[in-house]
């Protein structure tokens, strides 16, 4: 597929925004979490050119390149910027490695004292080299395609932050939200603050649509869940919203089950994505035609298998979302595994709709 230029074509008219002005499409707009990545063998190429994960984040060149890459294949509805979460503490000073083949390490924080070592007034570089991404982005896009920015949750990015690497339970961060809620929630409000001015940054220089990814938002009881998801993500629609009233934000509270209701009545988002373990009647049921816009579920290993039961479980998606406000995409990334003719496969099916 040729990749042109804005073409004339209005930010509004792109399919993917379709279902925030309202309209419930025939056959949705589709794009995946993790649809630039290492299942794919011009991303595996890019990042070795780059010298590693982090640098290929940080290379505007190169994080545009891999950005377009799943575009060029599949011609997916949305591009996702190319970078990570942990851009955030590693802007504010809190390095992050990436070790081939491991998860990511940070050195944790876990006092009042680690905490003031972070440098809110010290992200203007790294933050500027993701700027320009997405500057690139919006110019060597098709202009058809919509640009989505994002950020980490505050609680998900805190857990990396706390723990100093990904973990089953979160178990540092919930301890220190439990023992010193306080010296917590200054953590929090400078997550806050930060991935506020880090998401204003992504849509001034051309994003259209924004995602907050909440990974561990499932870990935490309803009380906790209250002040560290909903509250911090409240807080950041809200400061978006006043700033750029008219770019969507999607949630993705991965693991909040039934507190999803409570997720999207409490933070106001325009759109939330639903994990793998929501049966897709929550996604058809749960809220009412004005409420919200419905993304997901797909199970990313269904993905891998491929076949009949890829196929049937996409129909039975799309038959249950008819009528419906409705981005189709999986209920979490796409794993490194993930056989790239799957992919076809499943734009395939969901584009062949009638
Ligand atoms: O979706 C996309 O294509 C956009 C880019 C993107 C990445 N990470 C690239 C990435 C996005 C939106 C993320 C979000 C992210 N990063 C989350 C939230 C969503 C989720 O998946 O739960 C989290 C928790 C992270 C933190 C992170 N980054 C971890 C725990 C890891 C290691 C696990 C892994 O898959 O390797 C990463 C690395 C990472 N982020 C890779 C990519 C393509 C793989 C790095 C590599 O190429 O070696």
């Amino acid at each position: 597929m040729a990749l042109g230029g804005e073409g004339g074509l209005k930010t509004a008219e792109r399919k993917f925004l379709a279902p925030f002005r309202g309209e419930a499409l025939k056959v949705p707009p589709i794009w995946l979490m993790r649809q630039a990545g290492r299942y794919l063998p011009e991303y595996r190429a890019t990042r070795t050119e780059a010298g590693g994960f982090l640098n290929l984040c940080y290379t505007p060149a190169l994080a545009a390149e891999v950005t377009l890459q799943p575009i060029r294949r599949y011609g997916f509805d949305a591009a996702i910027l190319f970078s990570d979460i942990l851009v955030v503490p590693d802007a504010l000073g809190q390095e992050v490695r990436f070790e081939e083949g491991e998860g990511p390490r940070l050195d944790p924080i876990r006092s009042a004292t680690d905490l003031s070592r972070l440098d809110v007034g010290a992200t203007g570089t790294k933050f500027a080299l993701v700027a320009e991404t997405v500057q690139r982005l919006r110019q060597d896009l098709p202009a058809e395609t919509a640009l989505i920015g994002f950020c980490g949750a505050p609680w998900t990015v805190a857990t990396y932050m706390v723990q100093g690497r990904g973990s089953p339970d979160q178990a540092e961060a919930r301890l220190w939200a439990y023992r010193d809620p306080e010296g917590f929630a200054d953590l929090i409000d400078t997550l806050v603050e930060t991935s506020v001015e880090y998401l204003d940054l992504q849509v001034k220089a051309g994003a259209d649509c924004l995602q907050i990814f909440d990974t561990w938002a499932g870990s935490l009881p309803d009380d906790e869940f209250d002040r560290w998801v909903v509250a911090p993500t409240r807080q950041i629609r809200e400061a978006i919203k006043d700033r750029h009233p008219d770019i969507p934000v999607i949630g993705f509270p991965r693991g909040a089950g039934a507190a999803v209701v409570w997720y999207v009545a409490e933070t106001g988002v325009d759109g939330v994505s639903f994990d793998t373990a929501a049966p897709p009647f929550l996604m058809s049921e749960t809220f009412e035609e004005d409420d919200v816009v419905v993304q997901g579920n797909l199970d990313p290993l269904l993905l891998v298998a491929g076949g009949a039961r890829l196929d049937a479980r996409v129909d039975e998606i799309l038959d249950l979302m008819q009528g419906k406000r409705f981005i189709f995409n999986l209920g979490h990334g796409i794993v490194p595994q993930t056989p790239p003719e799957h992919v076809a496969q499943l734009v395939e099916r969901v584009r062949s709709r009638r």
